[in-house]
Parts: C-alpha cells; sequence; structure tokens
C-alpha cells in the first residue's frame, strides 16, 4: 500500500482523538496513523477496542513532554502531519491540580513543536509537506454576556488554569510560524459529546447519574450556555483544515448551537425516559437535578461564529442537536459495559492485557 500521508495524533485514546483516529482509518487507508498517548485517566484503550496495530496504525505509548521520545519518534515515523488533541481538558480538575495542565498543554505542546521545527525546517527533510494542527478551545477567548459571538480575531481573555494553558499554547504555536516559519494551523472548537466521552463531563455524567438514580449536580444556576457540537463534525472539520487551510491560520469550530446546561440536562432526561420507559420511583429522571455550589471562575456564555471555516473551507456541521443527542444516548446506552468499567476504574487495566 502506498502510503501518502504520515499523521501524528497526540491524544488519540481520549474523547474526541479516538474518535478521530476512527475517522481516519474508515476514511483514509493511505494514511498511516501514529496514535501517541501517555494514557493518562482520560486515555483509554478501549476507545479504539477492535482496531489492530498494522501498516496503516500504530499505538505508542509516551508523554508529550518526553522530548528524547518525540525527537526519535519524528525522525523514526518521517512524521509529516501532526494532530495535537492531548491535553488535560476537564475545568473543574485545573481548579483543583493546576500543575499538569502547565505541564502538558503548555511544555508538551512546547516539546512537540521543537520536534516538528528540528524535524521539518531541517535541510535534510525530504518527506511531504509538513503541516502541525493544534486543537484548541473556544474557552481561550473567556466569556460573553447575553450577546456576541467569537471570532478569530476575538482577544484571548482566559479565565480558568485550563483555558489559560491553552491559551498559552495557542500563543506558543503562533510563535513558531511567525518566528520560525512552522507550518501551523491552529481549531478553536465548542464544547463537543458523543461517543466514549469521559463522565466527568456534563452529558455523560448525566447519563450515568441518571441511570443509577444518582444527583444531577447543576452548577449555579443553570443558565449557563455553551454552544454544543457533536463529535465527529468536529473530527471531520479538522480533517478540512488539516488538508486545506492555511498555515498561520486559526479556525472557529462551533455547533451554531447555544444552550443553558439545564435545557441539555432536561434533554437528556427526557431522552432516556422516552427511550427506557421511566426509572423504578416512577418519576421523571429530571427531578433528579439539584443546584450546587457554582465553579469557581465559571464562563457564563460561549458563542462561536464558525463563518469563516464556512466561507473558506465549505465546513459547517452536519449532525442537528436533536439527532446528535439521540446518537449520544443510544450509544451510551449499548455501551454501558464501557461506561461501568471507567466508572470503576478497570479500563485503566486494559493495556497490561493488550500490551503486557
Ligand atoms: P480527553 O481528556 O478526553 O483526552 C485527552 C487525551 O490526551 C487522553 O487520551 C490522555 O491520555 C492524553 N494525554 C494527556 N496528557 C498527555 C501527555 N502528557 N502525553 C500524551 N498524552 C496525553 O480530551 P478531549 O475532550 O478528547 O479533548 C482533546 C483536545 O481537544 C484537547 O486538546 C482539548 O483542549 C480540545 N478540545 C476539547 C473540547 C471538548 O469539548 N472536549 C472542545 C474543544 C477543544
Ligand atoms: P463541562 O462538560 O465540564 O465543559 P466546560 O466546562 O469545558 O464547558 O461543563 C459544561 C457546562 O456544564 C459548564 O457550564 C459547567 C456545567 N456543569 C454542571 O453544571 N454540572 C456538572 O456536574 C458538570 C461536570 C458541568
Amino acid at each position: 500500500m502506498d502510503i501518502n500521508r504520515r499523521i501524528l495524533v497526540t491524544g488519540g485514546c481520549g474523547f474526541i482523538g479516538a474518535n478521530f483516529v476512527r475517522l481516519l482509518l474508515r476514511e483514509y487507508p493511505d494514511w498511516r496513523v501514529i496514535n501517541l498517548d501517555k494514557l493518562t485517566y482520560a486515555g483509554n484503550l478501549q476507545n479504539l477496542e477492535g482496531i489492530e496495530e498494522n501498516d496503516q496504525y500504530r499505538f505508542v505509548k509516551a508523554d508529550i513532554c518526553d522530548a528524547a521520545a518525540m525527537d526519535k519518534l519524528f525522525v523514526d515515523e518521517q512524521i509529516d502531519s501532526v494532530v495535537h488533541f492531548a491535553a488535560e481538558s476537564h475545568v473543574d480538575r485545573s481548579i483543583t491540580g493546576p500543575a499538569a495542565f502547565i505541564q502538558t498543554n503548555i511544555v508538551g505542546t512546547f516539546t512537540l513543536l521543537e520536534a516538528a521545527r528540528k524535524t521539518w525546517l531541517n535541510n535534510s527533510w525530504k518527506g511531504n509537506d509538513p503541516r502541525f494542527l493544534h486543537v484548541s478551545t473556544d474557552e481561550v477567548y473567556g466569556s460573553l454576556g447575553d450577546t456576541g459571538m467569537f471570532t478569530e480575531t476575538t482577544p484571548f481573555d482566559p479565565r480558568s488554569p485550563y483555558s489559560a494553558s491553552k491559551a498559552s499554547s495557542d500563543h506558543l504555536v503562533n510563535a513558531y510560524f511567525h518566528t520560525y516559519g512552522l507550518p501551523v494551523v491552529i481549531t478553536n472548537c465548542s464544547n463537543n459529546y458523543g461517543p466514549y466521552q469521559f463522565p466527568e463531563k456534563l452529558i455523560p455524567l448525566v447519563f450515568h447519574n441518571s441511570m443509577n438514580g444518582k444527583p444531577l449536580p447543576i452548577y449555579g444556576d443553570g443558565k449557563y450556555v455553551r454552544d454544543w457540537l457533536y463529535v465527529e463534525d468536529h473530527c471531520e472539520a479538522i480533517v478540512e483544515v488539516l488538508t486545506k487551510g492555511k498555515n498561520g491560520l486559526s479556525y472557529n469550530i462551533g455547533g451554531n448551537n447555544e444552550k443553558q446546561n439545564l435545557e441539555v440536562v432536561t434533554r437528556i432526561c427526557d431522552t432516556l425516559d422516552a427511550k427506557i420507559g421511566m426509572p423504578k420511583s416512577g418519576n421523571p429522571r429530571k427531578e433528579l437535578v439539584i443546584f450546587v455550589k457554582d465553579r469557581p471562575g465559571h464562563d457564563r456564555r460561549y458563542a462561536i461564529d464558525a463563518s469563516f471555516i464556512k466561507d473558506q473551507l465549505g465546513w459547517e456541521p452536519k449532525v442537528t442537536f436533536a439527532a446528535g443527542i439521540e446518537k449520544t444516548v443510544d450509544w451510551y446506552l449499548a455501551n454501558q459495559d464501557w461506561v461501568a468499567s471507567v466508572v470503576d476504574g478497570s479500563y485503566q487495566k486494559y493495556y497490561e492485557t493488550m500490551y503486557g
């Protein structure tokens, strides 16, 4: 088989990364995919169950902060494309333990940029035109009031250790473009949902708790707004930017789908009630909602103006929120073993089963 791209996917055992690896293996058989993941608590090899290592796919357990390992991998595999997902990604964890966010999100991104710089901006590079795509978030732009939307020129105003670490990494990526001419693109996406999302994030947490009759904790007044995007739409947008984007640019990716948290939670509960019937208590699942102490520094509203990527690359979301929630609830219902193994921690033993 001729290989037309040698792509390093970092964090490919996480939520979005696993969906992305699956998309590549399905749609791009002539790309060699190297999935590099440290397998932190958020990395789960079961997210890629059924995928075998072969000419098209290799898994490497490593830390993106390990400079020697990154330098060697770039050379050994002649990596010509990077899609960089690996990160600490949960805002609540960044409040209780920010150090890992600084290390992975900032130092780790720097380490990868250095490996790319050394390999690609070197006269001996004989591979394809290279491209480094940094996957980032709309949270770098801060918090909106009732009106307005984030565009690519909105000034950064991060307010949590998570978003500050992602903003720092975006600045580093841009600096490598301007200073060294490294071929980079950045994507800033809104909140994703869909299969394989770790049940500490709102949507899978609500699924798990409501299936088990546990309270559904809503921070503050529940009127915080997020723009929700189905994960496969995000993955497709990333391929568009990787293959057709312009070096040095950032592309906002969003779902055109703003929802208050309480509305999202109610929708999941109602969908479950309709699909599998009322719980034993006989009460609708939405009655499990409890209002709890607010997250410190909680951003009020995120809203993405995704017109640039639509105008430039023709990408727009395909999956409506109604269809996406149906698909997501169906997936979690069909994969309750996956949820159970994540919740009881047994998924972390899967690596030993697979790799000894
Ligand atoms: P996730 O937490 O589910 O997965 C992160 C993955 O990175 C895990 O597999 C983990 O093992 C791996 N990882 C963490 N530290 C590592 C390290 N030092 N070295 C190697 N691997 C490491 O995250 P996610 O929700 O899939 O998000 C992926 C990326 O997309 C992140 O960069 C995040 O900032 C960005 N993003 C996420 C969302 C969202 O809604 N989830 C929205 C916009 C952008
Ligand atoms: P989350 O899924 O953590 O994503 P992010 O903080 O990156 O947007 O949270 C989504 C929204 O849901 C956010 O406004 C915080 C809120 N939330 C709750 O109200 N209760 C919860 O238990 C969680 C995890 C989140």
